[in-house]
């Protein structure tokens, strides 16, 4: 039978099996793309295409575990009510027998193109890396047109995940590798035809730029303009954790700076960690037709107490971020929900002018399950101010030492676990909730934590608190559901 049909069939079975049981699961999200049964990873091929937004997705459909990526599909005309589609890409080829890896779409003269790497693996766990491509003319079924670009001298197999734009009627393409010498690198190609690549030469990597110790491998890389400036976004692998940085297993962040086209080099700033939280990773954006750059991220990090989520008794694991809006604000890229999330919004409770003065309260209304909360604060004349929600997770603001918190119970230990940022004031939390996750954005998109957690869903609980002092402040509060 052929392959790709045969694996597309098997995938499906395993939805149609574990259907109910996924559904069941208390922890299943309410406004978040989520695999429909077994592990989702990297956003992929994050396009607007003829109108419509497509959404495409690292997924292992017959395991809670990596293995060979299929790409999952879904689509929306508003970034908000999303349908699933049919299976993008099944690993069926020789070029891709061990997974078909992360990558990007675009379109090239109406068709919708997608560029993926195809993973290999023989016996003995050797790697053999292709860059390849897939052609659609409507959308959902795609012709593999099989692989366009081999490893080049100089890098090991660990050299995947193409990202294309065009420029100038030239397409380029950021690769995210790993040299002989186990350096982390992005790498620049560029074609007339998307079939034919050139390779330019790294745009940035450890020992590059005066950049050292700076990870072993490069994932996901994405090289965008915002406002005046060129960004490389990308995930390395192998930072140390240092202060209140890169305390994840792997970190993603961004490096301000302009290309230069001829020589693929990247003049940049420091590196800037983009999310604060305990799961964020390999994150993509695109640019929509209203010129907005927009960004998904998933929410998990690879080997990350991964096999410790409860979904897992229900045969599903991870999901993507709620999709966020970039811009660039004195330097530093700042992130916030998409406008078109106020859709989701419903019964609409507010509290004016809340005093919180060295105690914990409630505010009557002010619970749920999934929902937005949105806190103006005008006055903190306090050391600190915190909200608790589901009497599980912590969000403190110390004002005195000008640091944000975000606190859960470990997966592994049960004991309280942290991540931080210094911010020198705090006048908006935004945070959306779901029913296992939460995302916090400050200041207007500032500093962004994202962060599973699994507390009692039943629990409704929101709880606001002061130590030594009190807190002025406003308060509305949306539930959040597809319609
Ligand atoms: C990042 C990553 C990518 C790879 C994909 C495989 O999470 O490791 O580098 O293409 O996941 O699923």
């Amino acid at each position: 039978m052929d392959r790709n049909y045969d694996l597309i069939r098997q995938a499906e079975e395993m939805f149609k099996k574990y259907k109910d049981v996924v559904n069941e699961d208390e922890y299943r999200l309410h406004f978040h793309l989520m695999p429909p049964v077994g592990l989702l990873n990297d956003p992929n091929g994050f396009i607007q295409w003829q109108g419509r937004y497509h959404l495409f997705y690292q997924w292992n459909p017959f395991q809670t575990a990596h293995g060979a990526k299929f790409w999952g599909h879904y689509s929306s005309s508003n970034l908000v009510d999303w349908r699933k589609e049919k299976i993008a890409l099944a690993p069926s080829e020789w070029y891709e027998k061990n997974g078909c890896y992360s990558g990007s779409a675009v379109e090239d003269n109406g068709i919708l193109k997608l560029l993926y790497t195809g993973n290999v693996k023989d016996e003995y766990g050797n790697r053999e890396t292709y860059q390849c491509l897939a052609e659609s003319e409507n959308g959902v079924d795609f012709i593999k047109k099989g692989v366009v670009l081999r490893l080049p001298e100089g890098y090991s197999a660990h050299f995947r995940d193409p990202k294309v734009w065009k420029r100038n009627e030239k397409w380029f393409m950021v690769i995210g590798a790993q040299t002989k010498q186990l350096e982390g690198r992005a790498v620049l190609f560029a074609s007339n035809n998307l079939e034919d690549w050139t390779l330019i030469g790294d745009v940035a990597g450890t020992n590059l730029n005066g950049l050292q110790n700076f990870g072993y491998m490069w994932e996901c890389p994405d090289l965008f303009r915002l406002g005046d400036n060129d960004i490389l976004l990308v995930s390395p692998q192998g930072l140390q954790r240092t202060g209140m940085l890169y305390q994840n297993v792997y970190n993603t962040g961004y490096f301000i700076g302009t290309l230069d086209y001829e020589t693929g080099k990247l003049e940049h700033g420091n590196f800037q960690e983009l999310d604060r939280g305990f799961e964020f990773y390999a994150p993509q954006t695109t640019v929509d037709e209203k010129g907005r750059r927009l960004l998904f991220g998933w929410m998990g990090v690879p080997e990350q107490d991964e096999d410790l989520h409860p979904t897992i008794s229900h045969h599903w694991i991870h999901a993507m971020t709620i999709p966020r809006e970039l811009k660039l604000v004195n330097g530093q890229i700042y992130q916030n929900p998409v406008e078109e999330l106020k859709k989701l919004r419903r019964n609409k409770v507010s509290k004016n002018n809340a005093i919180v003065h060295e105690e914990k309260k409630t505010f009557a209304s002010f619970e749920g399950t999934a929902y937005e909360l949105l806190i103006n604060i005008h006055e903190i004349k306090a050391e600190a101010f915190e909200i608790i929600l589901k009497d599980s997770v912590w969000i403190i603001y110390n004002k005195k030492e000008c640091v944000f918190t975000l606190e859960r119970k470990s997966m592994k230990t049960g004991e309280p676990e942290i991540r931080q940022c210094k911010l020198s004031n705090l006048s908006i939390i935004q945070i959306f909730v779901d029913t296992s996750s939460i995302e916090i954005f400050l200041n207007d998109g500032q500093e962004v934590f994202t962060s599973r957690m699994f507390p009692s869903v039943k629990n409704p609980n929101i709880t606001f608190g002061s130590y030594h002092g009190k807190v002025l402040c406003s308060i509305q509060k949306w539930d959040l559901h597809q319609q």
